[in-house]
C-alpha cells in the first residue's frame, strides 16, 4: 500500500517560499521515492483557538484533523516568524492536538520531517532553523519522531529557485531526497502505542 504522506506548508502567502519548498519536495517525492506520496493539506480555514469551541468544533477543524488521521506521516515546511514558528501553525497544531480526550492522536506514533527557508541571506540567517528547533519540541510533546537529518534550513530563498520550482543548488536537492527516504523508513518502523 502506499505510504501516505501529509504536506504542511507553515505560511499562508500566496508566493511562499516554504510553498515553493514543499512543492518542489513534493515532486522530488514522487520521482524519487517508490511508494510513498505527498498531499498537502489546506489547513488556511482553521479559526483563531478557543478552548469554548472544543466541545463543537468547527467543520474546518474536523477536516484538517481527519486528513492528518488519514496520513502515515507528515512533513511541515515552515518559516520563521520572530525566532519562532508563526502563530498561525502553532494555532493549527494547538487545533489538532484536542480535545485532550484524544490528545495527539492524529499526531501520535508518526515520524515527521521539518524543512523550511527564509529570504535572509546575512550573518544570522538560520533559514528557518530556529524555528525548526521550536516546533520540534511540540511535535515531540505530540509523540511523534522526528527526522533529525539532514537538515534543510534554506537561506537566501529569493534566490534559491529555478524558473520551474526546482532548487539551484543540487546539494539541497539530494538532502531533502534523503530526509523523504529518512521520514518513509522511520515512519514504516514506527510501532508506537500512544499515550
Ligand atoms: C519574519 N521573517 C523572519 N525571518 C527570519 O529569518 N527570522 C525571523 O525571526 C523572522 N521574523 C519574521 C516575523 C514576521 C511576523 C514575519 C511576517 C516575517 C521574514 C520571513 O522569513 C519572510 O517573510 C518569509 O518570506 C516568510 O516565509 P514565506 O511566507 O515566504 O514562506
Amino acid at each position: 500500500s502506499v505510504f501516505k504522506i501529509a504536506g504542511i506548508c507553515g505560511s499562508l502567502r500566496k508566493d511562499s517560499f516554504n510553498k515553493k519548498l514543499l512543492l518542489r519536495t513534493q515532486q522530488l517525492c514522487s520521482e524519487h521515492i517508490k511508494g510513498a506520496t505527498i498531499e498537502i493539506i489546506d489547513w488556511s480555514q482553521v479559526p483563531i483557538y478557543n478552548q469554548d469551541l472544543e466541545s463543537n468544533p468547527p467543520q474546518s477543524v474536523l477536516d484538517f484533523k481527519n486528513s492528518l488521521a488519514d496520513h502515515d506521516a507528515i512533513i511541515i515546511s515552515t518559516p520563521e516568524y520572530n525566532y519562532s514558528i508563526p502563530g498561525p501553525l502553532k494555532n493549527a497544531i494547538d487545533w489538532a492536538s484536542r480535545p485532550v480526550g484524544d490528545r495527539g492522536q492524529v499526531f501520535a506514533g508518526k515520524a515527521v520531517a521539518i524543512i523550511g527557508s527564509g529570504p535572509g541571506s546575512g550573518p544570522g540567517s538560520s533559514g528557518s532553523g530556529r524555528a525548526q528547533f521550536v516546533l520540534r519540541k511540540s511535535l515531540v510533546f505530540l509523540d511523534m519522531v522526528p527526522v533529525n537529518k539532514p537538515l534543510i534550513t534554506i537561506t537566501d530563498a529569493g534566490h534559491a529557485f529555478n524558473e520551474d520550482g526546482s532548487l539551484i543548488n543540487k546539494h539541497f536537492e539530494n538532502n531533502i531526497i534523503k530526509v523523504l527516504q529518512n521520514l518513509v523508513k522511520l515512519g514504516k518502523q514506527l510501532k508506537i502505542d500512544p499515550e
